[in-house]
């Protein structure tokens, strides 16, 4: 009798397994995870809220903004790096991967912050830098101190005796990525700035450091990671010289070697695995098979990646073009139409404001083109990146003069305008629309001194116009930016159409109008969207019966039969039936 009721549960629970899986043409939809379905809003923590005067946003800034932040309808947040730095780089150079930087709180204050989180349903992505470090850091003064130190091999040295190194392209420094150290004669590689000393990760102790430094984070109960600059993890250290007109292909010359899958293969076993948890990596490779070895969920590497086609289309004010719009985000869509997950985003803290480089920042538009921005994030396939203040439509300041620059990188790219002797004129222009201090300006709160970030001296300027575009004036208004994000990810949690279903470009050609679908089972949702600041229309074969949008920007839309007009910068999704 007891085993026949055994048979029984078990054929059930077959049942209720097999009608799990029924077949389904999307693939993505049979592996649902936490993670696909999320929606990530990006922290960076010196500009978001500052509470102790001293002009950087801390932790308990953020703990006060919890309820804020929750309110956005996010469940994902990742934070830019808060670690002990000499902050060459705002903290990408790391001096101390298990302490907190002073100027952000505490070890509690931390454990305080990431408890809010998860009390309100909300998971935390750490930032792991360690491509490199800071030469700060106890490792490279160690390796520094003589050739026969146990850390030599942490890092990556070439004697001097065997003349010059072969010359390799920096991101940050002009002068090349190898630094000169007269302590024992010899050069050391820097992918980055001169303070920013790469790891040798052939050397099995320092990927054991790095795990046991996830661990720790963990530990601490940290949901995921983000692994900055993961690209140049593993280079080819036979140094081979670089063919000349090359060096910006930093990804295909200076790193992806076959060794990168090995490293985050023995990463996935030692920390993912174990603790369950999530790692994105910065940078998805140099093609679709890069991507795709990354992460195939089969492979046991990355759960995602993110890739920079989207964000490098606007690096310059030559605006990009809609069909090079849907160009970009349809190959990226349909190269994962069956396997694997990547994420969507068009800005942060390396990139100028969202509405300035896709958008219209004009005061007539600004508040159109954002919404219809933050449409396209969240209505497509893969998980949908948020950059503080974007939520607000925060724009780009005017920073027309190269001493107002802190950040390094635009620093080093100023003097190497300068060493080859560009046109500085143009160069400040080009610099003044896309330089990466326009994302990191304080977040703008209210029209208070400061927009409410600081009672001190900002770390970084306050954009003037934050009387107009701040939280608390658009917590009133309810066609508000803000507003509309929050309709908006309330709508993608609503429709797991908008998470798993197929996506489908319509009407390449349409000079103005983006227009997809996505699908899922019997469910089809049609989103339009207005990128000019004409009304544009579209006309839908095939297409009617569209009843109301489940969201609109602007209180009307014109539908005539199967021709949808749509106003500056609309953006619409309606249910086909
Ligand atoms: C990544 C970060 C960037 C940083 C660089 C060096 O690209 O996003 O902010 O400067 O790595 O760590």
């Amino acid at each position: 009798m007891k085993n026949h009721l055994w048979q029984v549960i078990i054929m059930l629970l077959m049942l209720s397994c097999t009608m799990q899986d029924k077949p389904d043409n999307n693939k993505h939809d049979m592996e649902r995870t936490w993670w696909k379905e999320g929606i990530l809003y990006q922290i960076y923590p010196q500009s978001f809220k500052d509470t102790d005067g001293d002009g950087f946003g801390d932790f308990k800034g953020v703990i006060e903004k919890l309820d804020y932040i929750k309110s956005l309808g996010i469940t994902m947040v990742w934070m830019n790096p808060f670690f002990e730095s000499p902050l060459v780089d705002n903290g990408y150079d790391v001096a101390d991967y298990r302490a907190i930087h002073p100027r952000y709180g505490s070890m509690e204050d931390f454990q305080k912050m990431l408890d809010g989180f998860h009390e309100r349903g909300i998971k935390f992505v750490l930032d792991v830098v360690v491509n490199h470090s800071s030469n700060e850091h106890e490792w490279f003064k160690q390796s520094r101190s003589s050739r026969d130190n146990p850390y030599r091999d942490y890092y990556h040295w070439w004697p001097a005796e065997k003349g010059q190194p072969p010359y390799r392209h920096s991101l940050f420094d002009p002068e090349g990525a190898w630094e000169y150290d007269s302590l024992t004669n010899a050069y050391y590689l820097h992918t980055f700035a001169e303070q920013q000393p790469d790891l040798n990760w052939e050397n099995p102790k320092v990927r054991k450091e790095v795990y046991d430094i996830m661990k720790f984070w963990a530990e601490k109960g940290v949901d995921g990671f983000r692994m900055d600059a993961f690209q140049f993890a593993s280079k080819d250290t036979t140094w081979p010289e670089f063919p000349t007109g090359h060096e910006k292909e930093f990804i295909k010359w200076y790193g992806m070697r076959p060794q990168l899958h090995d490293y985050l293969k023995e990463m996935y076993r030692e920390v993912i695995e174990k603790y369950d948890v999530f790692a994105v990596a910065e940078g998805a490779g140099s093609t679709f098979q890069d991507a795709h070895d990354l992460v195939d969920a089969d492979r046991k590497e990355l759960q995602t990646a993110y890739h920079f086609e989207g964000v490098d289309m606007s690096r310059t004010p030559d605006r990009y073009t809609l069909s090079e719009f849907k160009e970009v985000f349809t190959r990226w869509d349909s190269a994962f139409a069956e396997k694997g997950w990547i994420a969507i985003f068009l800005s942060n803290h390396d990139n100028a404001r969202l509405v300035d480089r896709f958008g219209n920042p004009s005061p007539e538009f600004r508040t159109p083109s954002t919404q219809m921005l933050n449409t396209f994030l969240l209505s497509m396939r893969g998980t949908p990146y948020t950059y503080y203040g974007d939520e607000i439509g925060m724009t780009n300041i005017d920073m027309p003069n190269i001493e107002e620059y802190v950040d390094i990188d635009a620093k080093g790219k100023y003097k190497a305008a300068l060493a080859a002797g560009e046109d500085l004129t143009e160069f400040m222009k080009v610099l003044n629309y896309s330089s990466r201090e326009n994302g990191r300006t304080p977040m703008q709160w209210d029209n208070t001194g400061n927009a409410g970030f600081t009672t001190g001296v900002p770390w970084m300027k306050v954009n003037e116009n934050y009387p107009d575009i701040n939280v608390a004036a658009q917590e009133r208004d309810p066609n508000s930016i803000l507003n509309h994000f929050r309709k908006m990810t309330k709508v993608r949690k609503e429709n797991p159409v908008l998470v798993y279903g197929k996506y489908e470009l319509l009407q390449r050609e349409h000079p103005d109008i983006y227009a997809y679908t996505r699908t899922l089972d019997d469910e089809k949702l049609l989103v339009l969207l207005n990128f000019s600041q004409e009304t544009a229309s579209i006309t839908l074969s095939g297409m009617s019966d569209f009843g109301e949008p489940i969201i609109n920007n602007y209180s009307e839309l014109d539908i005539e039969n199967n021709k949808v007009s749509l106003l500056p910068y609309q953006a619409v999704i309606l249910k086909i039936k």
